[in-house]
């Protein structure tokens, strides 16, 4: 036998005394459902994301009550807008009988207890696919205008807010706009309203089956502008610093699972609390990666959630999320 005092597994050998040491907790409370609406009166599977839906606004009213007894308490919504309401304005992103205040109200009428998120960005809404307003130039080039950009964001969470709201979510990436939205519910009387900004949300190759479920991906050129560089930690932190003397309420990285470190480093860098976005191309490669059958789908999620709650995650979006509930509440 080897003289060895100190043995780690001691703390390992049975489940009573796993559950003991473990560390991390997941439970269908931490998690928010991202879903999908759009103007038809049916619910259509959606290709591009196996397993997920989007929903007439009746469809995700009974849906939601699914939710809320699955234990999930926070959607948020986005909208697959016609083309035929696109424009290179994005004006219909403003419409107050839109299709997401209508239903944000339907919601609240039928499923008081769920809490509503939307996401504030033009990029279902402009015919462009672009999250902002696009200038394109004589000699060819575009660019994506920031600060005209801005102001149509914090009207559009004013419609969102006007119609009940809890948390605006902006995805845009533009500068200010956490401030200039804050600023604009401010003086609508609607402080009580949350702001969730997307602090570090990187130009990544995961948003393709998301893109696929709203068809806007955009018609020329990439994000690259205005969405961070994969490379970049350091310039992550800096977007924190100022999301947070912004006044955001919650700070947010996405993707999740490829930029844990950078889900760590927030951690340690301001007090908010920190939403992390698994999103559909991390979704989609473990939906891709189960059907093959050499992936246990249900013990892969359940790991890749603890891994992104382990590195600093207070609350995880998801396309899991309600697949996820049942077996955290199977467990229980
Ligand atoms: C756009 C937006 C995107 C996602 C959320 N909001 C796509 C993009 O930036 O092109 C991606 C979410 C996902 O892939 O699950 N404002």
């Amino acid at each position: 036998m080897m003289h060895l005092p100190i043995r780690p597994r001691r703390n390992r050998k049975s489940a009573n005394i796993r559950e003991l040491i473990c560390e991390t907790s997941i439970s269908p409370k931490h998690l928010i459902y991202p879903v999908f609406i759009h103007e038809g009166d049916d619910n259509q599977p959606i290709s591009s994301l196996p397993g997920c839906t989007r929903w007439s606004i009746p469809g995700l009213v009974e849906e939601a009550k699914r939710l809320v007894d699955l234990g999930i308490r926070t959607i948020d919504l986005f909208p697959a807008i016609p083309d035929s309401k696109k424009t290179p304005d994005a004006i219909e992103a403003l419409n107050p009988e839109g299709l997401v205040p209508r239903a944000i109200y339907a919601l609240k009428d039928a499923v008081p207890d769920l809490t509503i998120m939307t996401d504030v960005a033009l990029d279902p809404y402009n015919s462009d696919g672009h999250d902002g307003l696009v200038e394109f130039r004589a000699d060819g080039t575009m660019e994506i205008l920031n600060d005209d950009t801005v102001e149509i964001l914090c009207q559009q969470a004013l419609c969102h807010a006007d119609a009940g709201a809890d948390i605006i979510s902006p995805s845009d990436m533009m500068d200010g706009r956490v401030a200039a939205i804050r600023a604009t519910l401010d003086s609508e009387a609607l402080d009580d309203v949350s702001i969730m900004a997307y602090t570090a949300k990187y130009a990544s190759a995961l948003y393709g089956p998301f893109r696929g479920a709203l068809e806007s991906a955009p018609k020329s050129g990439d994000k690259k502008t205005y969405q961070m560089d994969p490379a970049n930690i350091r310039e992550a932190m800096r977007e924190a610093q100022l999301d947070e003397a912004e006044g955001a309420d919650i700070l947010m990285v996405k993707p999740a699972s490829i930029y844990l470190d950078v889900i760590a480093a927030m951690r340690n860098h301001v007090t908010l609390p920190i939403a992390a976005y698994h999103v559909s191309g991390e979704y989609l490669m473990i939906k891709s990666a189960a059907a093959s059958g050499w992936l246990n789908e249900k013990a892969t999620v359940l790991e890749t959630l603890t891994s992104i709650r382990r590195a600093g995650a207070d609350m995880i979006l998801t396309y899991y999320a309600p697949q996820a509930a049942e077996w955290l509440n199977e467990l229980r």
